[in-house]
């Protein structure tokens, strides 16, 4: 078992604290901030507890010097000194004597950000690639070091695992709740298990389906992935997506679990992606050569409704139609809808579908929407993550 942020004594000491607030922002706004929320807990405690709390966090992908302005953790430090209603030190460098005079001046109960991890990419990747040293360098700044960025735990970064390697260090809140969330759902899930997947591509989800194809007791598929399983069953899709290289992929899973697996049995379809273009719902084998399917139809929800309704643990990842356009979201609405009538543990994965569910009012209907995207996929993969497995045992 990890060790936990409850098992150090923190009072006086410097807790290095990583965190994963790579929060979507438009025009320097922050549009959504459940990951600021979502690591409260630990801050809070540590901070509670008499540590001096240093906290760091990439955000977004930084390839190039211009690429600093649009991803400054100045607006998260604004928003998380609001939610936490104190003042906290930000500071707008990496490493180098300022970061070094801020820290050695903080008191105790202090919380100090620094700026974005990923700066460090512009000099040889070293955040991304987990330089040694860059690793060596931050854990200097702390005596120890706490892991609650759970949506950046399969990445092993030199601002995760790197730091994790030199000092004593154990897991933060939010950590502790997904994996327990997480790995019990897939460990001992209540009965029946359904699982709903969607998203565009078959490639992104083949190692979910291959490890979830044993657990749950269905998977329901939709979104944009689902029409390869549906070319794989010899229907003809029309012009929607086709991922070519995973059909063989497809059919042996159809052939293999097919009692298991649900496919939609109508679809929304139009000739065009874009907003407020016509659409017409039909059965699934009759779309059209010149048609996208977009969403999946009023009977498919019927037929997933009567498997949901069944279900005592649902797992839910990938949005079942492009819900980011109204017309082609009635899908993901609906199974919104039907999540919020269950009555049993309803869990579901960060990214596109944690944004689908806030985006239509439904994130207190479900029981947890997981702060990661890739991390959850990889953990329902089966995968153990690297920046879980660096953390000491108790
Ligand atoms: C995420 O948003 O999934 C995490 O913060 C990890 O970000 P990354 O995919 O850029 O490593």
């Amino acid at each position: 078992m990890k060790k936990s942020i409850k098992d150090f004594e923190l009072y006086g000491k410097k807790v290095l604290i990583r965190v994963d607030f790579n929060v979507p922002m438009q025009d320097g706004v922050i549009t959504d901030d459940h990951r600021i929320i979502s690591s409260i807990p630990t801050i809070e405690y540590a901070t509670a507890k008499g540590a001096k709390v240093i906290l760091l966090s990439h955000l977004g992908r930084v390839k190039v010097t211009e690429d600093k302005k649009r991803y400054s953790l100045a607006p998260v430090a604004k928003r998380l000194s609001e939610i936490l209603k104190k003042s906290i030190e930000f500071v707008p460098y990496t490493s180098g004597s300022i970061v070094e005079e801020k820290v050695s001046s903080m008191q105790n109960g202090d919380v100090l950000l620094l700026e974005n991890t990923r700066f460090e990419d512009i000099d040889e990747n070293k955040e991304s690639s987990n330089d040694l040293d860059l690793g060596a360098y931050w854990a200097s700044l702390g005596d120890i070091f706490i892991n609650d960025a759970f949506g950046t735990s399969h990445r092993a970064h030199a601002s995760n695992v790197g730091i994790a390697s030199h000092l004593p260090s154990g897991l933060g809140f939010l950590v502790e709740k997904e994996l327990d969330i997480l790995e019990s759902a897939i460990q001992t899930p209540k009965r029946p298990f359904v699982v709903i997947l969607g998203g565009s591509k078959v490639s992104d989800k083949i190692g979910v389906i291959q490890n979830l194809v044993h657990i749950a007791d269905y998977i329901l598929i939709g979104g944009g992935m689902a029409y390869t399983f549906l070319y794989a069953s010899d229907i003809s899709i029309g012009s929607s997506l086709l991922d070519r290289e995973h059909i063989d992929f497809c059919k042996e899973i159809l052939e293999k679990h097919g009692d298991k697996i649900i496919l939609p049995i109508d679809t929304v379809c139009a000739e065009e992606i874009m907003d407020n273009v016509g659409t017409r719902t039909c059965f699934i084998n009759e779309i059209k050569e010149n048609e996208i399917g977009v969403d999946i139809g009023y009977s498919t929800v019927k037929l997933f409704r009567q498997y949901l309704e069944q279900a005592k643990t649902v797992l839910w990842n990938g949005p079942v139609g492009i819900f980011e356009k109204e017309s082609f979201a009635t899908g993901t609405k609906s199974i919104c809808e039907i999540l919020k009538q269950l009555d049993a543990v309803k869990i579901v994965g960060g990214g596109d579908t944690g944004a689908a569910v806030t985006m239509f009012g439904h994130e207190k209907d479900v029981t947890y929407i997981s702060t990661g995207g890739g991390a959850s996929l990889e953990l329902l993969e089966g995968k153990s993550l690297p920046g879980i497995e660096v953390i000491n045992e108790k």
